[in-house]
């Protein structure tokens, strides 16, 4: 090793202010993942980084360095076009898992390794597992062949995966290093990249409900996450889209996939499927299937009603080990001992759903984690949820809970409560796909 890339130096560049070459930042991933490099070294450096910042060819290098430190799925045998997408979440979230077949039912392989959710409620793969036996832990050979078989396969990420990004991920969490936008860029393009895709779409989301608050903030990730991947060679575009409400009718885990199965059915939210089909658009136009947007939208309404899409996503289910007939019948997922209607009291128009709220009321009835290891609880949530601009009359059901216990809906009701305003005078919702990115 030359004196330049003993950790220390490497550390104390970037403290200095210095742009890191290509050696240093491979010292570092590789440190990371070998463990060469110590924590407290790892960590010092993550905090240079979080507070010198990266130029955007420090970040792909960083995003290659972490890709590389694990295995990318090789799927050269799948002839179809490949595309994935990511969100950098919101409160009900879920459109990986209706977006998913609905791309792969317009004839492009939809590979996508998600994650799970530390919050409110589970990730897509939490959501997923509340399908009677759907296993997600799938080998990579497993993963390939069911891309190259069927097209669509979701799964978690497996260790061969961007190893390095696991281990700088823990250290962020406990060393106040998250929130630094070429460490999330780097961390999010690291994984994606790892799973064989040739196009990507990211919904990059601002506002209340969002990881990024700030749409200045969300902008400025949108721009960093497009640039870095395009210049790696995977065509990128970011849907930059707000999040003031939560999205749909429906907060929690099997709530969330029954309500996905309805959009499947043709019977989606309006802002659901406004952020779906924007999402889904993308995806068709960079993979080249379509020429415009009008075609794309046309293409994914098209597998709704021929119901093309339900059945890829019957397809997928069954491929991985869950019961396909939750497609037609969701009183097959869980469901929670008390499920209750909760009305509100007078009469009026929702002016405000903070999603926050809505989400605290989740995490509350068991639906979300605080620590990585914490199960989460598939059957509770809220759903049947009211929308911003939406007429009440008084006693009207508000939204419903699914609890285990009397005392976790009482403690969540108090949250929607005070999540939810009813006034006056309609306010109607505003549109969410602010700019499409890259
Ligand atoms: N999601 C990730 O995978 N990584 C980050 O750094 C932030 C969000």
């Amino acid at each position: 090793m030359s004196t330049a890339l003993f950790p220390q130096h490497v550390i104390a560049r970037k403290r200095d202010g210095f742009e890191l070459g290509r050696a240093e930042i491979e010292a570092f991933t590789r440190g990371a993942t070998d463990g060469s490099w110590a924590d407290y070294q790892l960590s010092a450096l993550l905090m240079a980084i979080y507070l010198k910042g990266m130029t955007p060819a420090e970040t792909v290098l960083l995003t290659e360095g972490m890709l590389r430190s694990g295995t990318v799925a090789d799927l050269s045998s799948v002839k179809a076009r490949k595309a994935d997408k990511h969100s950098t979440g919101g409160v009900g979230d879920k459109v990986s898992l209706h977006v998913a077949p609905m791309v792969a039912a317009c004839g492009v392989a939809v590979p996508m390794i998600s994650g799970r959710g530390l919050g409110h409620t589970g990730g897509t793969l939490d959501k997923l597992e509340s399908i009677p036996g759907f296993r997600v832990g799938l080998s990579m050979d497993a993963y390939i062949k069911q891309v190259r078989d069927i097209g669509l396969c979701l799964i978690g990420q497996t260790s061969e995966l961007a190893p390095a990004d696991r281990k700088l991920y823990s250290l962020r969490d406990v060393t106040a290093t998250v929130e630094c936008i070429p460490l999330i860029c780097a961390s999010i393009l690291s994984k994606k990249l790892a799973s064989g895709i040739d196009v990507l779409v990211l919904d990059v989301k601002f506002g209340r409900g969002a990881f990024m608050k700030e749409k200045a903030r969300a902008r400025e990730l949108a721009v960093a996450l497009t640039t870095v991947a395009n210049s790696m060679g995977t065509p990128t575009r970011a849907v930059l889209t707000s999040m003031d409400e939560p999205l749909g009718h429906a907060v929690g885990n099997a709530v969330e996939v029954a309500e996905s199965i309805a959009c499947l059915k043709g019977a989606g939210a309006r802002d659901l499927m406004e952020v779906t089909f924007a999402i889904g658009e993308q995806m068709l136009l960079l993979a080249g299937c379509t020429k415009d947007r009008a075609e794309a939208r046309a293409r994914l309404e098209a597998t709704l009603s021929s119901g093309a899409a339900l059945g890829k996503f019957r397809e997928m289910v069954a491929a991985q080990g869950g019961d396909p007939a939750v497609a037609d019948d969701v009183t097959l997922l869980p469901k929670a001992g008390i499920i209750r209607d909760m009305p509100g009291e007078k009469a009026g128009f929702v002016v405000d759903v903070d999603p926050m709220g809505v989400a605290l009321a989740a995490l509350q009835l068991g639906a979300g984690r605080t620590r990585a290891e914490d199960p989460v609880d598939p059957a509770v949530g809220i759903d049947r949820l009211v929308k911003v601009g939406d007429r009440l009359e008084a006693g009207a059901p508000l939204y419903r809970i699914h609890a285990n216990s009397e005392r976790a809906l009482g403690e969540a009701n108090e949250l929607m409560r005070k999540a939810i305003v009813i006034g006056e005078t309609r306010r109607a919702p505003g549109p969410l796909v602010d700019e499409i990115i890259g």
